[in-house]
């Protein structure tokens, strides 16, 4: 088993990230990501906390809007089109999940595509779906996913590949981005019949539920590449809490060819598409590309 390391993969990348920010900075262009926090999320506050270091590590500048529970959609999204209008602002991201008494859809849909460094608008979600040459803004999670599997060379052409989780975030935009590049693509979900008589054909095995020791050993192929993209936090033999992703990693990593850790997988390469989608926004605002 080689262990796929993505945090060395994402500290590689912040690097190359640093130098382009600097280059910016001498044209007087400074990368700035705004991000918008309803409520105290723990989980939110985390992915925030190693967003805002990954922006702090490559020189981008971070705006933080915090908001109680109480906000109203009309009130979020008026906040976005104030940034959308906002010159100084590169990139703008709504940290997910937003509580119930928010239509996230309306908020998300307020964000101007240019500045959507999530990718989660429909027209950059639209315009991915045509071909790579399209995929400009894709959201971050597939993408650190497939520069994972292109860092360690990884074939994806002709693959049978298998994502778990059909999630807007995650699981469809993957599929997407995987079919983009001709892999044979089966998507599984929580109304799939026999999970394991899909995951076991794979050769690429993309698991994003969020539900520990779903994937044993038992349901993958010897020598696949598998991708854990979940997280999840339990608590371990002493006590404390700890983080895990969707496999039985023990007995998984025996099978598998290759397989990302969790943490220190797929996690940091998010974050890492992040600031690279961040850079990207304020080149072409500023119509460098
Ligand atoms: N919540 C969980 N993952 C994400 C993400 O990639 N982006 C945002 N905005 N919220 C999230």
């Amino acid at each position: 088993m080689n262990l796929i390391e993505g945090r060395k993969v994402s500290k590689e990348i912040l690097l190359k990230l640093k130098d382009q920010v600097s280059g910016l900075i001498n044209k007087h262009i400074h990368p700035k990501l705004a991000v918008i926090l309803v409520g105290q999320n723990p989980a939110s506050l985390s992915y925030i906390r190693q967003k805002q270091k990954a922006c702090s590590d490559t020189g981008i500048e971070w705006e933080q809007f915090d908001y109680d529970e109480e906000v109203t959609t009309e009130q979020l999204a008026s906040k976005v089109h104030s940034l959308n209008e906002d010159p100084d602002i590169h990139g703008i991201l709504v940290q997910l999940p937003l509580p119930k008494n928010v239509y996230a859809p309306e908020v998300l849909k307020a964000i101007e595509p240019k500045k959507d460094v999530d990718g989660f608008t429909a027209y950059n979600l639209g315009k991915m779906f045509l071909s790579t040459e399209f995929e400009h803004l894709t959201p971050c999670t597939p993408m650190g996913v497939i520069q994972l599997l292109e860092y360690y060379k990884v074939p994806i052409k002709g693959q049978e590949v298998v994502v778990v989780g059909h999630s807007n975030i995650v699981g469809k935009p993957l599929a997407t981005m995987l079919l983009n590049r001709d892999a044979t693509v089966t998507v599984c979900h929580v109304h799939t019949k026999d999970l394991a008589s899909h995951t076991k054909r794979a050769d690429i095995l993309c698991v994003a539920v969020g539900k520990a020791n779903l994937i044993t050993a038992e349901m993958v192929k010897e020598g696949a590449v598998v991708i854990d993209i979940g997280v999840n936090r339990i608590k371990g033999a002493d006590g404390k809490e700890k983080l895990v992703g969707d496999c039985d990693f023990e007995n998984v990593s025996k099978k598998a060819g290759m397989i990302t850790p969790v943490p220190g997988g797929v996690g940091p390469m998010t974050v890492a598409c992040l600031m690279e989608n961040t850079v990207k926004s304020a080149k072409r605002l500023n119509n460098l590309t």
